[in-house]
């Protein structure tokens, strides 16, 4: 007898009678996901969806990628789970790659089970190798969910306590659509890169264990910072004797195009750098990388349970093949070229669309009550309305930014011109129904 397949409304009702209330889904009828296959996803009642948020940035290489699946299966067979004290073959298979794509002199491989677990070990690390405490973060920032991590993170929406890590210092965010100095670049001179110099001479000891940046804020509504930004800032954490830590969470794994990692477009090199999201291609595991000697620093017993699992690190393993097999580097700054285009015309037709931002195939738009009319307020509502408006028509994108009122736009690595064709026509009609 096969069993009775659950409708979407069922599987919805016991995912929201026994998940956390804060569980937050996106739709006032949230989408129930039944299967995933390449840049599409189907419900429980069997209706597809073209997936422009793939998991939050993470399906990198597709939904049920073929060779990511074909390698854990077997890799299942194998050998589960047996911890980073007995060394394997996917682990170090995966270190060493991630070493020789890894930017300078990157030559050392933590790994973790998610990106707050990362940036956890990466802030401890920068502290144990400096031997100081306070560190720079960004407003608008977002770093996960464990005590550190949401002091780390600057966005009420996800603290449910007060900042409990004295240490962590909020520089502005380079937002230059809002500039936090009421400025304009250039003429601005990176008034919002100097003023770290002045936070931490006025709020920490005088000297730093080292600052965590992202190299385009993902949570914080894919803030991308203006050229030379990033060189300014990292210069003057460095001046005052800390490393810099690059978060490549959201950014890492060819999400911006053309490069594997975010901060390859900035011409600095981190110190430290943070992965999770994409690496896997959905599979649970996180990674830290940095230097040997700061590698060193760490003087105590390190072991994260779940970190280099064989078949999250297998998972690893084949999406880098996949993206090096099939170009998806280049495949994603082309594509990323023809949906930036398609979204900065949809910005020139509805005065709602205040900001089109971001790199590759992470696309941001900022809703606004009326660009042309030089009215930025937030547009909310608008906002939560185009997400439905483009669910209706068979879209899936992502929401984001402090006041909820960015769209991501970030499908696979893998996506053709045909679907980014699609998505944009149903982008249009959904602004043109929404804004009526
Ligand atoms: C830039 C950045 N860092 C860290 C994290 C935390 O990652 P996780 O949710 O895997 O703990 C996120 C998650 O969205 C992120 O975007």
């Amino acid at each position: 007898m096969t069993e009775k397949k659950p409708s979407s409304a069922e599987v919805t009702a016991k995912f929201k009678q026994y998940l956390f209330p804060s569980n937050a889904t996106y739709y006032a009828e949230p989408v129930a996901i039944e299967s995933g296959k390449g840049t599409h996803v189907r419900d429980y009642d069997g209706r597809e969806y073209l997936d422009f948020f793939g998991g939050i940035l993470t399906v990198s290489v597709g939904h049920a990628n073929e060779r990511v699946n074909a390698v854990v299966r077997a890799q299942i067979e194998r050998l589960g789970h047996v911890s980073t004290m007995y060394p394997t073959l996917p682990v170090a298979d995966l270190a060493e790659k991630l070493v020789k794509l890894a930017p300078g002199k990157l030559d050392k491989v933590f790994f973790c089970a998610s990106g707050t677990e990362a940036d956890e070990t990466a802030v401890a690390l920068a502290q144990a190798h400096t031997g100081r405490q306070e560190v720079i973060a960004l407003r608008h920032g977002y770093s996960g969910r464990s005590m550190l991590a949401q002091s780390l993170t600057a966005h009420a929406k996800f603290r449910i306590v007060s900042t409990q890590v004295a240490a962590v210092k909020h520089a502005h965010a380079p937002y230059c659509y809002r500039c936090p100095f009421g400025l304009s670049y250039p003429s601005c001179e990176l008034k919002c890169a100097q003023d770290i110099e002045d936070l931490i001479q006025t709020t920490t000891v005088g000297q730093v264990a080292g600052a965590i940046f992202e190299p385009i804020l993902g949570v914080g509504g894919f803030v991308t910072p203006p050229p030379g930004w990033m060189k300014l800032a990292v210069e003057i954490v460095k001046k005052y004797g800390g490393i810099f830590i690059c978060d490549e969470v959201q950014t890492g794994f060819g999400r911006t195009g053309g490069k594997m990692w975010g901060i390859e477009h900035e011409g600095v090199e981190p110190d430290v750098m943070t992965m999770a999201k994409g690496i896997a291609n959905g599979y649970p595991v996180s990674a830290v990388l940095t230097t040997a000697a700061i590698a060193d620093a760490w003087k105590g017993g390190n072991i994260s349970t779940f970190g280099g699992n064989t078949i999250s690190c297998a998972a690893a393993n084949a999406t880098i093949d996949t993206i090096a097999r099939d170009k998806l580097l280049q495949n994603g700054s082309a594509m990323g070229n023809v949906l930036r285009e398609g979204l900065e015309a949809l910005k020139a037709k509805y005065p709602g669309i205040g900001d089109v931002r971001g790199r590759g195939l992470m696309q941001g738009l900022e809703l606004v009550r009326d660009e042309k009319a030089g009215d930025r307020t937030p547009s909310v509502e608008t906002t939560l309305r185009l997400l439905e408006e483009t669910k209706k028509r068979g879209l899936l994108i992502g929401r984001g930014g402090l006041y909820g009122n960015v769209l991501r736009v970030a499908p696979a690595l893998i996506v053709p011109k045909a679907e980014i064709d699609e998505a944009l026509k149903i982008l249009d009609e959904s602004f043109a129904a929404a804004t009526r």
